[in-house]
């Protein structure tokens, strides 16, 4: 198994250790079980919100609020947040009841920002949270039986994902499927393509805590779902890649 502890490339130590974590939708389900997560487990985790008055629910969990909102931040704004992160998780999102330029703004654009600030400030890994089904929509194609705020979702998680893909940031891809908040079963299925179906919001934090250490898993697409092995296992069985 490769040493998931090496030195990132700031130099942090392994987890627990010294190494800083960024949560960009903090306040988020996933973001608020990742970050209490990480932080209960020794990380420095700093919490990006957009509503300052989140910000005690943030630092209940052991992480440090930071307030900037990504449809007016600046990509220089951003760069300062996310500076000597070892890693930054994107699992921000507009929600599916916004509108089709509110989910542009946040779920494509604001991935985009936060890509540009993690390449100028050196960050190790982008992981961004996406979405299972993104592919519908590939080449244009209009889903069968969609709705038209479902389909604009899956567009602009689609292109933030193709982006990305295209960055020089390097960055790692998680797509889960339907999120419920069923307490987490610690066992999951994880691999290029797993079938569709819901996933516990618990299983995907504790997914990302350990793909926040497999700091040598980068430029690959990972999808999510319920399964039978061990989240750790899961995590620790994923061969190192690189494009
Ligand atoms: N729902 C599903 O079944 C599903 C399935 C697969 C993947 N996903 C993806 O998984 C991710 C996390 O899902 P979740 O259920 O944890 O999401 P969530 O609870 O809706 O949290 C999203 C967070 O993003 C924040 N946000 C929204 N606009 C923002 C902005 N302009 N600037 C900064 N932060 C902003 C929200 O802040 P506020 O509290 O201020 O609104 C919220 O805390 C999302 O990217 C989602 O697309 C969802």
């Amino acid at each position: 198994m490769p040493n998931v502890t090496d030195p990132g490339p700031h130099g942090d130590s392994g987890p627990g250790q010294h190494a800083l974590t960024v949560i960009v939708g903090a306040h988020g389900g996933i973001g608020i079980r990742v970050g209490a997560l990480l932080a209960a487990r020794g990380d420095r985790v700093r919490g990006v919100i957009r509503q300052a008055d989140q910000k005690a629910d943030i630092a209940r969990v052991g992480m440090e609020p930071v307030v900037a909102d990504l449809e007016s931040a600046t990509v220089t704004e951003f760069t300062e947040i996310v500076a000597g992160a070892r890693t930054v998780i994107f699992t921000a999102g507009a929600g599916g009841g916004s509108s089709r330029e509110r989910k542009d703004a946040v779920d494509r654009r604001g991935v985009s920002l936060v890509a540009d600030a993690s390449a100028a400030a050196k960050v190790g890994r982008l992981l961004l949270v996406s979405a299972m089904r993104v592919d519908l929509v590939r080449d244009g194609a209009e889903p069968e039986g969609a709705s038209p705020t479902f389909t604009d979702y899956l567009r602009a998680k689609l292109a933030a994902e193709q982006d990305l893909r295209a960055h020089q940031q390097p960055w790692l891809i998680l797509r889960p499927g339907q999120l419920t908040d069923e307490p987490g079963t610690g066992h999951v299925t994880l691999a290029d393509a797993v079938p569709r179906g819901p996933v516990s919001r618990d299983d995907v934090a504790a997914v990302l805590v350990g793909l926040a250490n497999r700091i040598d898993v980068v430029h690959r697409m990972l999808e999510l779902g319920v399964g039978d092995t061990p989240i750790e296992q899961a995590v620790t069985s994923l061969a190192p890649a690189d494009g």
